[in-house]
């Protein structure tokens, strides 16, 4: 479909308030033109009625026909010949003209009967006032015609119009400009957010509109689009610095896979040497792909990609596999595990990812409990979750490491866990899972306390 020819608002603002203008105006000048017919007609007949019953005054019935008798009475008369628009006459019943005063041109074919009257066109125009000349029995003795031109009036009116429509044009252009000037206002802002927003690249995250005015519409915009430009920046560089993290913590063993293999290249060895060499590149390479899989997950994550199978799951029997996989290492640390479980213990979610979740959380326990220590795994549940709680002893952490706990390749104590083989990954991954899970994980310490972890979890419809 062809896209219809837009043009724009500024420009349609503009024809908008022009055309309202201009009817409203038009409106205004109709009113005001018919306003004025009608005082004009009014004043006309006013000055028709007060001739004839002047006129009325001063009609003699002479032998039983009527005529005017002209007396110092009849002030009409006088008046009435210097003014060629205004005429009286005095007519026989039967319509045949006894006397006329004034102008000649009075038109003919008035009809006999009370009233007012137009007569004729334009400059032609006659108003016609008549009315009976009664005897004392009040019976009709003939009539009597007042008239006046209509010329000056309709002159008057005529006059009015041209100058009304001589002054629209102007006046509409005035509209025009002023309509132009108020829409350039009202949009200089979104010009502006405009602008800017096409200065933005990623580059140039950090720009901002920065928009000063009221917080009205286009104040709210700006500052919408300004938190939206938050919002982008801050994921943009939390993925910079994830990607820079992840191609950094993949380096440093590829690195000392170059290195070892380069050594043992160097020189003929025996096949027991490569063998044991072999052995610690499998071990590197293992790492590798422990760490690439984490990776993988949390850029799923991120896209909310992650393809999860939700059931009902027994997490006691999740929680004792896993606690019996680690005993070994936890015997080898000589750390004493205490789980408190109940036999049923039903939650809803993927039992792989819940598995990864708490093997990443007893794993860090085992790492990070001071040799000899406890870690007690208990759990509790209410009416729409049940609660995990996993608790180590030892020196505990500040609270601002609690704080970055979860965050992506934070290590608290980066040279120690270096030899522990943490990549920094195991807890934000335990996040994303308890977040994908519609839960909560969060860590608890004090001082000389130890460290523990609540993790919340939806139980299933059902329980
Ligand atoms: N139970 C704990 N007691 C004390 N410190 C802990 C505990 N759990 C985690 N930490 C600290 O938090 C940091 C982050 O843990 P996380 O599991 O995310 O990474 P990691 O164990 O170092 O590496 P990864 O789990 O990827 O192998 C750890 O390096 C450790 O310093
Ligand atoms: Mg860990």
């Amino acid at each position: 479909m062809p896209e219809r020819p837009h043009l724009p608002v500024r420009v349609r603002l503009t024809l908008w308030y022009v055309l309202l203008s201009g009817l409203l105006l038009g409106a205004f000048g109709l009113f005001q033109y018919l306003q004025t017919r009608q005082a004009l007609l009014e004043s006309v007949d006013t000055a028709l009625e007060v001739a004839v019953s002047q006129a009325l005054g001063s009609v003699d019935m002479e032998n039983g026909a009527p005529a005017f008798q002209v007396t110092e009475q009849f002030p009409l008369a006088s008046r009435l010949m210097l003014q060629s628009d205004f005429a009286v006459r005095l007519l026989r019943v039967d319509g045949r003209e006894v006397e006329r005063l004034g102008d000649a041109t009075f038109p003919a074919d008035a009809p006999l009967q009370t009233g007012f009257v137009t007569l004729g066109q334009g400059e032609e125009a006659w108003r016609v006032y008549t009315r009976p000349v009664l005897d004392t029995q009040g019976r009709t003795q003939g009539w009597i015609q007042a008239a006046q031109s209509l010329e000056a009036v309709n002159q008057t009116l005529a006059r009015l119009a041209t100058r009304f429509l001589l002054t629209l044009p102007l006046a509409l252009l005035l509209m025009g400009v002023i309509g132009v000037f108020l829409a350039d206002r009202a949009l200089r802002p979104i010009d502006r957010i405009t602008r800017t927003a096409a200065t933005i690249s990623a580059g140039t995250l950090t720009r901002r509109i920065g928009y000063q005015g009221p917080d009205d519409e286009l104040g709210r915009l700006a500052h919408t689009f300004d938190q939206m430009l938050d919002r982008l920046e801050d994921f943009f560089r939390r993925e910079q610095r994830f990607v820079s993290d992840a191609a950094h913590e993949l380096r440093t063993p590829l690195t000392v896979l170059k290195g070892q293999m380069e050594v043992t290249l160097a020189r003929p060895r025996k096949p027991s040497e490569y063998q044991r060499v072999l052995q610690s590149l499998l071990e590197q390479v293992d790492r590798l792909i422990r760490l690439s899989n984490a990776l993988l997950f949390l850029s799923r994550a991120d896209q909310q990609q992650v393809d999860w199978q939700p059931a009902r799951v027994n997490l006691s029997d999740v929680l004792a596999a896993i606690l019996e996989q680690l005993q070994p290492l936890a015997d080898e640390r000589r750390l004493t595990v205490q789980a408190e479980l109940p036999p049923v213990l039903p939650a809803w979610g993927d039992p792989d990812y819940l598995t990864r979740l708490f093997l990443n959380v007893l794993d860090n326990a085992i790492k990070y409990t001071p040799e000899g220590g406890l870690i007690q795994v208990q759990a509790e549940r209410s009416a729409a979750a049940l609660q995990v709680r996993i608790h180590n002893s030892g020196p505990g952490l500040p609270p601002e490491t609690l704080r970055h706990l979860f965050d992506r390749f934070y290590r608290a104590d980066a040279s120690r866990d270096r030899t522990a083989g943490g990549a920094g990954l195991g807890l934000a991954i335990a996040r994303e899972i308890v977040l994908l899970h519609k839960g909560d994980i969060r860590a608890e310490s004090a001082p000389g306390k130890g460290v523990t972890f609540f993790i919340t979890l939806p139980v299933p419809d059902d329980e």
